[in-house]
């Protein structure tokens, strides 16, 4: 495990941990957590359904008393949740309501690249776009967000971000909990001035001392005494948490960024750094009414940011849920026709790129040719001290495998599918994907939003 200083990034012009504003103030487990809600079909046609969608500025209340101004799908600090099933296409108009340019990203989705919401497909303000999703991919927690160019960093932070639940017929048929017993969670953190204004500074990795969850404070949630299934996105710019319960029981990991794993994982704890989804089962029902359990950050590096929420258990429920030992099998992993180096870490400025070049969007970095299974092994070399700086890596189009870290093979958490991978200061990581189905541009980047929006982005081209 790492913890501590070690992962802490800060690197040239970060910034150090300075006096807390406003959220000192506010006290833990106050606020409800809320759950976004399902958006409703505008139309359904045959095999399509059709959404409609505003980005645009608004107001939430997330600190007791005092309005934040945000920007938002439906102008809402956290978007509607958009429930999809597989082989059912979903057909979204997203309408740009903000001053600067927009383009909507579905993190995790298997989608033709004018459709992926690439910066150079961005819709100006007043304009539209319709994008079109297949779901032909397995279900999965899957996430949308802003993808401007250079300023998707501020505009995600902002709360442009939203769930997009892809549900699958074959995991349906498994008696894991369901309804409103399946929870998703959307954790992240900001930066609040007294008056309640998000405060946005580049790398600001000690500033944003807020967690939110669904949208509040460090909140809590009152959970009946039964099984409950979580679905936990980091969907900060910069986060790194490590998820524990603070009675020292252990989750069961059921999924990954690309939906079930091939059996459930027992830990006491799993990592979550942005972009990355774990969907865990918990059990309540061992646990008295009034019992409060915990959800803490193992990689706090504040007394403030060491608790992200809580559990109020309340009474026993009836419960026919259960987690069966086998998930779901795994795709063969099939021979790789090629291996390609990745290094993720700061160039002659200080500046975080892949393979010692800013991201150019007038540039092909990796040419993929259609069809082929490649191994990418991804270096940080992000070492120097005081701070070394974690970084993971998203590669947008394909759901890919972890061969291993370090040499060792991934533990039971990683061993599903996955679309973001964390490589921390002086690790490689190795992972594995298949190119298919689709021509075309799609970017590959950190997804430690600052420095993605900074250059430690690329390209990828299938052809
Ligand atoms: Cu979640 Cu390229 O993004
Ligand atoms: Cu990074």
């Amino acid at each position: 495990a790492v913890g501590g200083s070690a992962l802490l990034p800060t690197g040239s012009g970060a910034a150090v941990p300075g006096p807390r504003e406003v959220s000192a103030a506010v006290p833990p487990f106050q606020a409800e957590m809320p759950v976004p809600p399902v958006l409703r079909p505008a139309r359904s046609t045959h095999g399509t359904d059709h959404y409609e969608l505003v980005a645009k500025p608004g107001t939430a209340a997330v600190l007791p008393g005092l309005s934040t101004p945000v920007l938002g799908y439906q102008g809402s600090f956290i978007g509607p949740t958009i429930k999809a099933t597989r082989r059912r296409r979903v057909a979204v108009t997203y309408r740009n309501g903000l001053t600067e340019e927009t383009a909507v990203h579905l993190h995790g989705g298997h989608v033709a690249a004018d459709q992926d919401g690439h910066p150079m497909d961005a819709v100006q303000p007043g304009e539209k776009r319709i994008y079109l999703y297949p779901n032909e991919q397995r279900g999965a927690t899957l996430w949308y967000h802003d993808h401007a160019h250079h300023i998707d960093a501020e505009h995600v932070y902002r709360g442009l971000a939203g769930f997009y639940l892809l549900e699958d017929p074959v995991e349906r048929m498994l008696p894991l909990p369901k309804g409103k017993y399946d929870i998703p969670v959307m954790i992240r953190n900001a930066r609040f001035d007294t008056d309640g204004k998000m405060i946005f500074e580049w790398r600001d990795f000690f500033g944003r001392d807020t967690i939110i969850v669904n949208g509040k404070p460090q909140p809590h949630l009152r959970v009946e005494a039964r099984k409950y299934r979580f679905r936990f996105l980091n969907a900060a710019n910069l986060g790194v948490f490590k998820l524990s319960l603070s009675t020292g029981d252990s989750f069961v990991q059921i999924g990954s960024d690309g939906g079930l794993l091939p059996r459930p994982y027992v830990t006491p704890a799993f990592q979550l750094l942005p972009g990355e989804r774990v969907e865990a089962v918990i059990d309540f029902s061992k646990y008295p009414r009034g019992t409060r359990v915990i959800v803490k950050n193992e990689y706090a590096f504040t007394p403030e940011t060491a608790d992200i929420m809580a559990f109020d258990v309340g009474d026993p429920a009836p419960d026919r849920s259960a987690v069966p030992d086998v998930l779901r099998p795994l795709p063969a992993l099939g021979p790789a026709d090629r291996t390609r180096q990745f290094v993720l870490g700061p160039d002659a400025e200080g500046m975080p790129v892949i393979n010692g070049k800013s991201f150019d969007m007038d540039r092909v970095d990796t040419t993929i040719p259609l069809g082929s299974t490649e191994i990418w092994e991804i270096t940080n070399n992000d070492v120097a001290q005081p701070i070394p700086i974690p970084h993971n890596m998203h590669v947008h189009l394909v759901q890919f495998r972890v061969l291993s870290r370090n040499g060792a093979p991934p533990d039971g958490g990683e061993a599903g599918l996955k679309d973001t991978v964390t490589v921390f200061p002086g690790e490689t990581v190795r992972i594995q994907a298949t190119f298919a189905d689709y021509r075309g541009r799609y970017l590959y980047h950190c997804h430690f939003l600052d420095h993605a929006a900074e250059g430690m982005m690329a390209q990828l081209e299938v052809v």
